[in-house]
């Protein structure tokens, strides 16, 4: 018979645990809570008074339900009190020894039968069981943050974990509308040892300057729909916690792209801990506030008054595939008038066929008028000739991903249009200063790195190369506001920003399943469910195309040499046997062919 957890208990009551309790009080389970001390418990009642406030706020809770909710729980310092608990999830600090010590005072009070659980991101479940008396009965119960919101569970048994207890608490965790998946003992299991190799890489990007706090989390964001970027990300979890689990992720992997940066370590030291101190990253209106306060660091928006921006009506694109007719159509829309430059008359005809189709489909789905599709159609022509170009006051490149062809276009242009205007390259993986020094005028070259659709992508990377002038990278940043998208700053280096995060994540989820650690539906799940990601990596990788995804890693590789960047041989392999992802109809997973 499987067993019932009908009284919990949670060890802790810091961001995870407060959470953890929330969760089990919600359900109607009786909650024993144990803290170090009055203070912390005093604490711990605030995050639970907040966060059930909140819920009835937003009309998620009755206010009767959150006062049931409230009373269902029980504080002490006493771990004593836990006598009864039927299973006991530990949620302390993430260092081994003060678990240890947690675990061994409950294994003492504790009924025998009694599961206990570790709520730990990173540490062995193995090494906590075997220093009880009870290795049985100590699993890993990992929940996300938000506990009440994020929707995984992952739990994870270890070797000599007793028959039936990981099903009895699956079992369990469903009854708490909770998703649970069953994993071995691994550092970072599931989706940590996935999150955590990119939250550090982006806060190698701030250490390094390669691109500002706000820049790096939009580009997230709106590049890739996360519901948070990497540095406010790290803020929520907890700098000391974060480095924790990196640290411990280190020691086992011995990846790079674990080795946590020294910017944490000194951040954690100067008590800027993120959220829960009131500064990380970012500055908050005081501890453990979500409100994020300007600070010297935020950017006031103004254009230095040294720093003309020129002034931009008409543009030209070159180019009539996907990522050109999706740039036509935002110029237009924006009320700029544009000239497109295609190969032949039939290439730039059926340019503008897909935009008028593009743009019936706006009329019918009421995002425009009829009037407003009108004018937008008449302000774009069409050329073969890249002379038509010599008036425009800027450029945006979209031609086939090669460099020798983007290097010629770009000569060309650099003879045809006018002087002062700007040289803009959309490439996703190539140098944009290979495109400025095959110009005259390095200066005013610039890439303008949109995303696919670029209709709907809000985001576009502004990206100035050791050549480009201030006003050249100002007048792009205003003509991606004018043209109502979300733009980053960020230097010239493989992957720019989004690629660089998103990639090597996308790699190390293919690694994963080489090592036949989990599932790919369990892959997924860990990352929508447990980090609220839009997509998992294997429904990403499928629709991207493995080919593309390839090819960008193959790119980071070969600019980074970073080990951890090396393509997973399982991705080379589906590659060479044709398993593309969506377009071939197989790829991770299989898809209906029509
Ligand atoms: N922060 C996250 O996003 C996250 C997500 C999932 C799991 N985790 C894991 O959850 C655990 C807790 O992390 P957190 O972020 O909640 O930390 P936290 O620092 O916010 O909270 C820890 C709490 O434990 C209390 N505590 C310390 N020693 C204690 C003891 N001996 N007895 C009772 N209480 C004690 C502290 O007073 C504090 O309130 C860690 O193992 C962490 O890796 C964290």
């Amino acid at each position: 018979m499987a067993r019932e957890f009908r009284t919990v208990g949670v060890v802790g009551l810091g961001t995870m645990g407060a959470g953890i309790v929330e969760v089990f009080a919600r359900n109607g389970l009786h909650v024993i809570a144990a803290e170090i001390d009055d203070d912390a418990v005093a604490r711990g009642l605030s995050h639970l008074d907040t966060s059930t406030s909140r819920a009835v706020g937003r009309g998620k809770l009755t206010q009767e339900d959150a006062d049931a909710l409230l009373a269902r729980i029980t504080t002490t310092t006493s771990m004593a009190d836990l006598a009864d608990a039927d299973l006991v999830v530990e949620a302390v600090p993430e260092h081994l020894e003060l678990k240890t010590g947690v675990f061994g005072e409950l294994d003492k009070v504790c009924h025998p039968d009694a599961v206990l659980a570790s709520n730990t991101s990173s540490l062995s479940i193995t090494e906590l069981a075997v220093r009880t008396g009870r290795p049985g009965r100590l699993v890993g119960m990992h929940f996300f943050n938000p506990a009440p919101v994020q929707r995984l569970v992952e739990l994870v048994g270890t070797v000599v974990t007793e028959p039936g207890i990981i099903d009895d608490l699956k079992a369990f965790a469903t009854t708490l509308d909770k998703v649970p998946v069953v994993i071995g003992d691994r550092a970072g299991f599931i989706a940590n040892a996935l999150l955590f190799g990119y939250l550090n890489h982006a806060a190698r990007m701030y250490e390094q300057r390669y691109a500002s706090r706000e820049d790096l989390d939009a580009a997230m964001r709106y590049g890739c729909g996360y519901p948070m970027g990497p540095l406010a990300l790290l803020d929520l979890i907890g700098l000391d916690t974060a480095y924790e689990i990196l640290e411990t992720m280190y020691a086992e992997s011995r990846n790079l792209m674990h080795a946590p940066v020294p910017l944490l370590k000194h951040m954690i030291t100067a008590g800027l801990k993120g959220r829960k101190s009131g500064r990380g990253f970012y500055t908050y209106a005081g501890p453990h506030s979500s409100k994020v306060v300007p600070d010297a660091e935020t950017p006031d928006g103004t254009v230095p008054d040294d720093v003309a921006v020129r002034d931009i009506q008409r543009v030209g694109v070159v180019g009539t595939g996907r990522m050109a007719a999706g740039i036509v159509e935002v110029f237009a829309k924006a009320g700029l008038d544009v000239v497109v430059r295609g190969r032949s008359d039939s290439k730039v005809a059926a340019a503008l066929a897909e935009l008028r189709k593009a743009l019936d489909k706006g009329v019918v789905r009421g995002r425009l008028t009829e009037d407003e599709r009108d004018a937008a159609v008449a302000r774009v022509t069409g050329t073969t000739r890249l002379e038509d170009l010599g008036d425009v006051d800027l450029v945006v490149e979209a031609v086939v991903e090669e460099l020798d062809v983007k290097r010629a276009v770009f000569a060309a242009l650099d003879e045809v249009c006018k002087p002062g205007a700007i040289l803009t390259t959309t490439t996703s993986s190539l140098p944009v200063v290979e495109c400025a020094v095959a110009t005259a005028r390095p200066g005013d070259v610039i890439g303008m790195h949109f995303f696919n659709p670029a209709p709907v992508m809000k985001l576009v990377e502004v990206v100035s190369t050791v050549t480009t002038s201030p006003e050249v990278a100002a007048t792009a940043l205003k003509l991606c506001e004018r043209i109502d998208k979300v733009p980053v700053s960020c230097g010239d280096r493989a992957g720019f920003i989004v690629n660089a995060l998103l990639f090597p994540y996308l790699n190390d989820a293919v690694k994963m399943l080489e090592a036949h650690y989990a599932t790919v539906d369990d892959i997924d799940a860990a990352m929508t469910m447990g980090c609220a990601l839009p997509m998992g990596p294997f429904e990403l990788l499928d629709m991207v195309g493995l080919d593309e995804a390839l090819a960008t890693e193959r790119a980071l590789y070969a600019e980074f040499r970073d080990a951890g960047f090396a393509p997973a041989p399982l991705l080379e392999h589906l590659v060479t046997a044709g398993r593309l992802g969506r377009k071939t109809g197989h790829g991770f997973r299989d898809y209906n062919v029509r």
